[in-house]
């Protein structure tokens, strides 16, 4: 007896030893994890800490990832809106450079200051007129929310919402968000995947997925503002643009697309070769720049999927970095920073000044839905919305 009670005391001893060891081992890889989290992150922008993102939304968490490759870059992406936090890619002389404007804490980005920077934007990205559209004899409201109209899904659109997120290495992060029927208005369970992938080239492909269980409409995009020459370095108007698109879908003041596809021959809108943003404008007599306060427009891309086709290349006038743009979708709504008030301050502590970065959303036209002659957004339920859009960095010297 006494022997066995010795034993079981030895035998309940080198188990509790082995917990213990197991939790310190746990507790110490974790700490490991999370230190190599850090340093990513630090790695990555100097600007950045995880901290200020390690939070919850909606009772879910939200925190900072890190891609990375051997070639000089790293982006960093939160899973609140899903937003690009951060691009970093070497200039002309291999200085690494933060390509994407946005905040260093996930408040800025709940916060007032917010104009969707980096984010993932839907249910329907882009306006709808009124913030109505019929589909199958219905009418749908969504929340005015711009002017007369409805932008980016509504007042709560996936720029403001948590996505579960998955990071299977260093170049991938894997989001996931379930948007129920009647969300923001929108009818029918939607059900949305948006893959970042990091290649070893210095691209970002952004693939985005969805499903739906009742028929609706659906338009996504990211909301990444670049300036090439780096976050904080001033005016993107000096930057050289192509854009692949020979028409463009003019717009009322209100920026809702008149129905029409204009040529951009012989306007500013045509930059079918590389010119600077700011070359035309302040073209006094142009009223559609007149209506955009700048170019806030969406171009017709003369490709589009199923495969990838080029539609824009930019490239920083002081960095000597090029930005190539490659999408499946038919449009890009090119928008220069008109809004940006200089009210907020971004992660490198730079305002956000006018027109000191731009966005180009590949996307479907804006108000699809009531636009009868634009490419339809509809999606029904057994049928897979899919669409790819590249951005990819390298520099001319
Ligand atoms: C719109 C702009 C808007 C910006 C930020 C762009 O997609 O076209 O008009 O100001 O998003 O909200």
């Amino acid at each position: 007896m006494k022997h066995s009670n010795g034993l079981a005391v030895i035998a309940i001893a080198a188990l509790a030893l082995s917990a213990c060891n197991n939790a310190s081992k746990n507790e110490s890889t974790a700490n490991a994890e999370n230190t190599n989290a850090q340093d990513s992150v630090t790695a990555c922008s100097s600007y950045l800490d995880k901290k200020y993102f390690e939070d919850t939304a909606d009772g879910k968490p939200t925190d900072l990832y890190v891609l990375k490759n051997s070639n000089g870059a790293c982006v960093a992406i939160t899973n609140y809106g899903g937003r690009i936090v951060s691009i970093v890619v070497p200039d002309k002389n291999g200085k690494p450079t933060d390509v994407a404007v946005g905040f260093k804490t996930l408040r800025e980005y709940q916060g007032p200051g917010d104009a969707y920077y980096g984010a993932l934007v839907g249910r329907v990205g882009n306006r709808i007129a009124k913030g109505k559209f019929i589909l199958d004899g219905k009418t749908y409201t969504i929340a005015v929310n711009n002017g007369p109209n409805s932008l980016h899904g509504g007042i709560k659109g996936f720029q403001a919402v948590v996505w579960d997120a998955t990071q299977a290495n260093d170049s991938t992060l894997s989001l996931s968000y379930v948007s129920k029927d009647g969300e923001e208005g929108f009818p029918g369970n939607l059900t949305v995947h948006v893959t970042y992938t990091l290649g070893g080239d210095n691209s970002i492909k952004i693939n985005y997925a969805a499903t739906t269980d009742k028929k609706t409409v659906v338009n996504l995009t990211n909301h990444t503002y670049f300036n090439l020459n780096g976050e904080g370095s001033g005016t993107i108007l000096n930057h050289l643009v192509q854009i692949n698109a020979d028409k463009y879908t003019p717009v009322d003041a209100t920026l809702i697309p008149t129905g029409k596809l204009d040529p951009v021959a012989g306007t500013p809108f045509d930059f079918t070769k590389p010119t600077a943003i700011g070359a035309r404008i302040d073209t006094a007599a142009n009223q559609q720049l007149k209506n955009g306060g700048g170019y806030d427009h969406n171009f017709v891309l003369n490709d589009a999927g199923p495969s990838l086709h080029q539609a824009a290349e930019v490239t920083g006038d002081q960095s000597g970095i090029v930005m190539d743009v490659f999408t499946t979708e038919p449009g890009m709504q090119f928008y220069i920073g008109n809004f940006m008030s200089g009210k907020s301050s971004f992660k490198s502590g730079a305002n956000d000044n006018y027109r000191t970065a731009f966005c180009m959303e590949t996307q479907h036209f804006p108000d699809a839905p009531n636009q009868k002659t634009f490419p339809s957004i509809v999606l029904e339920p057994g049928k897979a919305y899919n669409t790819t859009t590249v951005y990819k960095f390298g520099v001319k010297k």
